[in-house]
C-alpha cells in the first residue's frame, strides 16, 4: 500500500484512502485477461460508488451494473454510455424503471413474472423496446458467508429453473420487451474455483434445454463474485483474473457470437481501499485490552453484518512488541467491533490505524447511525 505516514498525521480521521495506481493496475488485469476471450465487463457500482472510483473505471472502458436508479444516474454522470449499463434488482419501482428506459440502458436483469409485465407496460407508454434478461436462480452453493450467498432456491433472487421457458415465453410475448439471454450471479467473496465451475456446468446444461426448445439465448452475464485475498493484501493486491477467466473460456459452450458478460465489484475495488483511523482510547478491562478507534461500524459494517476479517495495522507503531486485543470502535453497538483477540504492537491513544482492503462495500455502506459524519475519501494518484 502506498502511504504516506506524514501527511496523514495532520488528517481528521477517519477517512477512506484509496490509492488510485493500484486501482489502475487491478483493472488492466481485469480488462486484459477478459479481452482475450471477448469477454464484456460491467463494473458493480454498488461496490464503491465512489465518484473518482467511477471516473477511473470508465477510463478503462468497462460497462456499469447498477441495481437502483441513483446508481444508473451516477454511472451516466462518471461517463458511462447508457447502453454499456445493466440493471438488476428484485424491487426496481416504476420510476426507477423510467429513468432507465429514458436513458436507454443496455439491457435489465429481470426477476420475475411481475416485473416483466410491468417494464413492458412502461417501454409502452413510452415507445420503446426495453432490452431484458432473464435472472436465473441457479441454485448453485457459492460456499460463502449466508449474507451474502444469492443463487440458491431460498435465495429472493431470479427465476428458478423450472420457470426459465414460461419466462422467455412471456417475454417472447410481451411486444415491447426484446428478449438478450440469461443473466447469473451465486454470491460474492468466493474463492472456490469450483463454485464458478458449478454454474458453468448449469449454465452449459440450461442453454442446451433452451436451444432444443428454440430459445437460444444471443447473450450470457456471468454476474460477479470473484473474492480477493483479506488477509494478505500486500501479497495478493491484484485478484487472479486468469484463472477466473480461464474457468468461463474453458468450459463454457459458447454459442457461435455469443456475447459473454461479468459484473466484477469486489475483486475491481477491494484492494485500493483502506479505513485510516486513531486510537482514541486504549482501556484495559480486567479480561480484555481493548482499542477502541474513531471509526465504527457506521463507517465500515462489513465486520458486524457478514463477520468479514479485515486486516488491521497499526502505522504509528508497525513492529515491536505486541498484545493482544479486541479493536472496537465507539458506537453503542456490541457489534461495533472490528475484531476480536488480534495480536498488534502495542497502540497508544493518538495512534494511526489502517483497516486493510475496504474498498469494496466500505464507504458505500457507511451510514450516519450514531449521528455521526460519514468518513472522508482521500485519494493517492491520478
Ligand atoms: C447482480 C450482482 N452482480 C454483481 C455483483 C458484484 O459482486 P462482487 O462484488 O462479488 O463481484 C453483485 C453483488 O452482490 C450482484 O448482486
Amino acid at each position: 500500500m502506498n502511504i504516506n505516514l506524514q501527511s496523514f498525521q495532520t488528517l481528521e480521521t477517519p477517512f477512506y484512502y484509496y490509492d488510485l495506481d493500484l486501482l489502475h493496475e487491478t483493472l488492466r488485469a481485469a480488462v486484459d485477461e477478459a479481452s482475450k476471450h471477448y469477454f464484456e465487463l460491467h463494473y458493480a457500482v454498488k461496490a464503491n460508488a465512489n465518484p473518482r472510483l467511477l471516473e477511473v473505471i470508465n477510463r478503462h472502458g468497462l460497462g456499469a451494473d447498477c441495481v437502483s436508479g441513483n446508481e444508473i444516474r451516477a454511472a451516466i454522470a462518471a461517463g458511462f454510455p447508457a447502453d454499456t449499463i445493466v440493471y438488476a434488482g428484485v424491487g426496481k419501482t416504476d420510476r426507477e424503471i423510467r429513468l432507465a428506459l429514458e436513458a436507454g440502458i443496455g439491457c435489465f436483469n429481470c426477476e420475475s413474472f411481475p416485473e416483466l409485465e410491468v417494464i413492458n407496460g412502461l417501454a409502452a407508454s413510452l415507445g420503446v423496446r426495453a432490452r431484458v434478461a432473464l435472472r436465473v436462480n441457479p441454485n448453485v452453493d457459492a460456499h460463502t458467508h449466508h449474507h451474502i450467498t444469492t443463487g440458491m432456491e431460498e435465495n429472493k433472487f431470479g427465476f428458478q429453473l423450472d420457470e426459465v421457458v414460461e419466462a422467455v415465453d412471456r417475454c417472447r410475448f410481451l411486444p415491447h420487451l426484446n428478449w438478450m439471454g440469461l443473466h447469473f450471479h451465486v454470491g460474492s467473496q468466493i474463492t472456490d474455483p469450483t463454485v464458478f465451475r458449478a454454474l458453468v456446468d448449469r449454465v452449459n446444461d440450461l442453454q442446451s434445454f433452451l436451444v432444443e426448445c428454440g430459445m437460444a439465448p444471443a447473450e450470457v452475464n456471468f454476474g460477479g463474485g470473484l473474492g480477493v485475498d483479506y488477509d494478505d493484501p500486500d501479497g495478493c493486491p491484484v485478484p487472479d483474473f486468469a484463472t477466473y477467466f480461464g474457468i468461463f473460456a474453458d468450459h463454457f459452450e459458447a454459442r457461435e457470437g455469443q456475447r459473454v458478460h461479468f459484473e466484477p465489484g469486489r475483486s475491481i475495488v477491494a484492494q485500493c481501499g483502506t479505513l485510516v483511523s486513531r486510537v482514541t482510547f486504549v482501556k484495559e478491562g480486567r479480561h480484555k485490552r481493548f482499542v477502541i478507534l474513531d471509526a465504527g461500524m457506521s463507517d465500515l459494517i462489513r465486520p458486524a453484518l457478514y463477520q468479514a476479517h479485515h486486516r488491521i495495522e497499526n502505522l504509528t507503531n508497525p513492529s515491536g512488541e505486541t498484545a493482544v486485543y479486541d479493536v472496537v470502535g465507539p458506537i453503542c453497538e456490541s457489534a461495533d467491533c472490528f475484531d476480536k483477540e488480534v495480536v498488534l504492537p502495542i497502540a497508544h491513544r493518538g495512534d494511526l490505524v489502517a483497516l486493510r482492503s475496504c474498498g469494496a462495500y466500505g464507504e458505500v455502506m457507511a451510514s450516519r447511525y450514531n449521528l455521526r459524519d460519514l468518513p472522508a475519501a482521500r485519494f493517492a494518484g491520478v
